[in-house]
């Protein structure tokens, strides 16, 4: 049994009536009102599992667990992703304003039965699986809390891809930006473009820490979905309500689309040819070209990205694009002249706004970095503010939607510890404390202009991370504390209680190792988890370092 007190995220509120709780046993029953079966599907898959119990469907037993929707509880409780979990008399009831506040809500029963059942397989026999008496009422502060995986600088194979969407759901988290294509690596299959994938999934070697390191990993590198794995990421994450936001980078980062087809970058500047896939870290400065051909290339890209995304909001990238090669570029300028532009921040913005236009007109809604803001931003676009609160603040007042994910707070590919130990320690030094404080709505906006703030998002790139330990070790515990920043409603951050969050931690540091969460352990990383002689390169202020 968890205590009330040691939930994360914190629900809106706890209340103790006293008198007789639930106890979790062979006679339990899974009582699923229309609506709830998936619901009930993930409860029999995680707690039995975890229980060895049946968890039977049927309705006879007094010691069930009843899953009912009730749309009006959103107005009771503040949204349609609330819900109220009542654990009394034998039973639990849990009723929500819609199926994914049913999930969160099944999401806080799994935690208040303990941190055994986060297994995958009962590890203990004739144990009592308890919840006292009790009664909690929750709803998210923000509809986007999203977490960012980059898959493009380290692929990771579809089943981690999967299971992070397992610890995004246990953690309440409801939007996953999935990274595909970068300078490094293109991870998703298109079928009228085959080389994007032949070519473009696989670099030769990688650079082994900073990109200042002298080091090189002297292996080939790469991987990628096809489009049924694609769908089955999907699905899972539908499953588990979380919508994935696909990024497909443009028109900077883009140095492996161009070497799968050189015809995509600046031709009359230099040799694409002879460019392969990127084996270093940075911004490269081989970006798109400005042309018709590209802007009908990447239109049969996202063709076939809507195919597979249901999202409302496609990711664009339109970050850290280099404008060396437009400047030289016969060809860009005479678009630029051709268009009445004023330079080549406006050409970003013309190449932006035409897959603005393009989203817009097939039902979707263009979403990129907060560079799309320069040279104007494209009408209905919505922004990742990443370079700070700055690109936010400015896009809110201009009516524009923002997910806050400066990276200053929840860039969680910086170190966490100033110490020496730290495996590759990039950027600024970002404690579990750090991220707790993290307040996603700046100040400076009117609560007119903070309704266009949507939410926040914690951002993993992996550059310095080749495997699925090292993303485990930079996104937990951090995670956690981020997780509670978008979905509870917490006082100001000089306000916050960091004893009673770690208190918490105490407790979901033993879900977390349940899971097989290689997080970094609060005492410093394990001899394992450490990376000496691999140069990372701290910095204690901008500029970012990767
Ligand atoms: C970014 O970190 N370049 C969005």
């Amino acid at each position: 049994m968890t205590s009330l007190t040691e939930l994360i995220p914190a629900p809106s509120s706890v209340a103790t009536p006293g008198g007789q709780g639930f106890v979790l046993d062979q006679a339990t029953e899974i009582q699923a009102a229309r609506g709830t079966w998936r619901v009930a599907h993930w409860l029999r898959t995680t707690v039995g599992a975890a229980t060895g119990l049946p968890l039977w469907p049927h309705s006879s037993s007094e010691n069930h667990i009843l899953l009912r929707i009730w749309p009006p509880l959103a107005d009771e409780l503040g949204g349609p992703e609330a819900y109220r979990l009542t654990a009394s008399g034998g039973t639990v009831v849990i009723d929500a304003a819609s199926e994914a506040g049913l999930f969160h809500g099944a999401q806080t029963f799994r935690q208040l039965l303990g941190p055994d059942v986060f297994r995958r397989a009962p590890v203990t026999s004739k144990r009592a699986w308890e919840v006292p008496a009790v009664t909690i009422r929750d709803a998210p502060r923000f509809r986007w809390r999203g977490f960012m995986l980059d898959v493009a600088r380290h692929f990771m194979p579809k089943d981690g891809v999967l299971r992070h969407l397992d610890l995004m759901a246990a953690h309440k988290l409801n939007v996953f930006h999935f990274h595909l294509t970068d300078d490094q690596g293109w991870r998703i299959e298109i079928k009228r473009y085959p080389r994007l994938t032949e070519v473009g999934s696989w670099r030769a070697r990688t650079k082994f820490g900073h990109r200042a390191s002298p080091l090189w990993e002297d292996k080939p590198h790469g991987g990628y979905y096809t489009q049924d794995d694609i769908r089955e990421i999907v699905a899972y994450a539908a499953e588990r309500h979380i919508t994935v936001v696909p990024e497909i980078d443009v028109p900077g980062h883009s140095q492996a689309a161009i070497a799968a087809y050189p015809e995509l970058g600046n031709t009359d500047v230099i040799d694409t040819a002879s460019l392969s896939v990127w084996d270093n870290w940075g911004i490269s400065l081989n970006v798109l070209a400005p042309t018709d051909n590209t802007l009908r290339f990447y239109e049969g890209v996202f063709e076939e990205l809507l195919e597979l995304f249901p999202s409302e909001f496609i990711h664009v990238g339109g970050d850290e694009c280099a404008k060396e090669q437009w400047r030289q570029s016969p060809t860009a300028q005479a678009r630029i002249r051709e268009l009445g532009l004023a330079d080549e921040d406006e050409l970003q913005s013309w190449f932006i706004g035409h897959f603005d236009k393009w989203l817009s007109a097939r039902g979707r809604r263009l979403i990129g970095w907060d560079e799309i803001l320069e040279g104007g931003l494209a009408e209905g676009a919505a922004v990742s503010s990443w370079r700070g609160y700055q690109g936010g603040i400015a896009a809110a007042r201009a009516g524009h939607d923002v997910v806050m994910c400066p990276e200053q707070q929840v860039y969680l590919d910086h170190r966490q510890h100033a110490g020496a130990d730290e495996p590759v320690p990039i950027g600024y030094v970002r404690t579990l404390e750090d991220v707790f404080r993290f307040e996603p709505v700046p100040p400076e906006l009117t609560p007119e202009e903070a309704r266009h703030v949507l939410g926040t998002q914690a951002n993993v790139w992996t550059e310095v991370m080749e495997d699925r330990a090292r993303v485990d070790y930079q996104t937990f515990p951090r995670l956690a504390a981020f997780a509670e920043v978008a979905w509870s409603r917490l006082p100001a951050p000089a306000e916050r209680d960091f004893a009673d969050f770690e208190r918490r931690m105490a407790a979901h540091y033993r879900r977390l190792d349940a899971l097989g969460v290689a997080y970094r352990p609060p005492a410093g990383p394990l001899p394992w988890q450490q990376r000496p002689g691999v140069l990372g390169r701290p910095i204690d202020g901008p500029p970012p370092n990767r």
